[in-house]
């Protein structure tokens, strides 16, 4: 039998694919409520979230979507046209913690997501 993903990751815990996708839901509209981060996206999310789904689960452990389609996801070089600062990556991931909270029951789990979000959200900091 395939697997699409192995048990014990971050993916599986959460639900698998639906609720990736119901967390992506959750987070953009507060993204664009938030306005340190509201002026970097677009108008039309859909796309965004289209992809942020797509590498958010094979991120955690789930299938590879992300990179099947797109090729490296080379993340921190996506993100160098966009302006992060410190304050923007905690913005980031102030909305990452509402909507995990708002989606995913376990808090232990929510606290294992969120820090796993942490190192990549400081990490495509790119401006003082
Ligand atoms: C640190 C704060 C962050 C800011 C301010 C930020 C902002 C942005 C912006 C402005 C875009 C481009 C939207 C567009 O297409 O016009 C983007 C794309 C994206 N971001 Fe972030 N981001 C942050 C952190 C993260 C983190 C932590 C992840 C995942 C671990 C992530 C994953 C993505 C993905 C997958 C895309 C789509 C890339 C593509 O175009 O293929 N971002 N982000």
């Amino acid at each position: 039998m395939m697997r699409s993903s192995e048990p014990g990751t971050i993916y599986e815990a959460m639900g698998g694919a639906e609720a990736v996708r119901r967390l992506v839901e959750a987070f953009y509209p507060k993204v664009q409520q938030n306005e340190l981060l509201a002026p970097l996206f677009p108008e039309d999310i859909e796309p965004v979230m289209e992809k942020q789904y797509m590498f958010l689960s094979q991120f955690f452990g789930g299938p590879s979507l992300y990179s099947d389609a797109f090729g490296h996801p080379m993340m921190r070089a996506r993100h160098m046209p966009f302006p992060i600062t410190p304050e923007r990556a905690n913005a980031w991931l102030g909305c990452m913690r509402e909507a995990l909270e708002q989606e995913v029951e376990d808090p232990e789990l929510r606290k294992v997501i969120l820090e796993r979000l942490k190192g990549p959200a400081y990490h495509f900091v790119n401006q003082p």
